[in-house]
């Protein structure tokens, strides 16, 4: 048993490189987040939850909910052009990305640098790299939470 057991998590460990990789990745932090090793604090989450509101939430939900652009539930490491009853651009879905941390570093920079054509209109943080990784860190660590309940959620009660 304990034999089986190892030979099924020995390739799991080889591929993701064990707990280095499991500590590179974004990760809760108590009320905070870890991003790159970057701990963003619950009051660094809340300034990118409020730089959201102002800046994004006029066009993108949180909700699972369209308005003028497709919803950012669960956006760390989501296929990008992948909110199905939304119609993207051409340029967008022929970028076929995923939205790493990297990724939407340079998304938020300025779109239009990254994929000409998109109809995403916002200029980006090009004078502050704090603001953007504000957004990132409040939008990751709400991609986090849900994921966390979900698993809850799916998880055998226990006896
Ligand atoms: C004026 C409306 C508007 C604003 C403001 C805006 N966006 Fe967008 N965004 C869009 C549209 C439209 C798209 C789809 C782009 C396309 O199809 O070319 C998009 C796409 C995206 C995507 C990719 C989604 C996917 O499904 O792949 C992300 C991530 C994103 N926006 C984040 C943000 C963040 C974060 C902000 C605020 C800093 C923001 N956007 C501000 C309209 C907007």
């Amino acid at each position: 048993m304990r034999t089986t057991l190892l030979a099924c998590l020995i390739p799991v460990a080889a591929l993701t490189g064990g707990a280095a990789a499991d500590e590179a990745r974004p990760h809760l932090h108590g009320d905070g987040v870890v991003i790159d090793g970057t701990l963003f604090t619950a009051e660094d989450i809340d300034r990118g939850a409020s730089i959201f509101m102002r800046r994004c939430s006029q066009c993108h939900g949180l909700d699972h909910t369209n308005y003028k652009a497709p919803w950012l539930n669960g956006i760390l490491n989501r296929p990008s052009a992948s909110v199905e009853d939304w119609a993207y651009s051409e340029p967008f879905r022929a970028w076929g990305g995923t939205w790493t941390v990297e990724n939407l570093r340079t998304w938020l920079s300025k779109p239009q640098d990254m994929i000409p054509g998109t109809e995403m209109n916002f200029g980006g943080f090009r004078r502050s790299a704090e603001d953007r990784d504000s957004v990132i860190a409040f939008l990751v660590s709400r991609s986090l939470a849900d994921e966390a309940e979900e698993a809850e959620e799916t998880a055998p009660a226990d006896e």
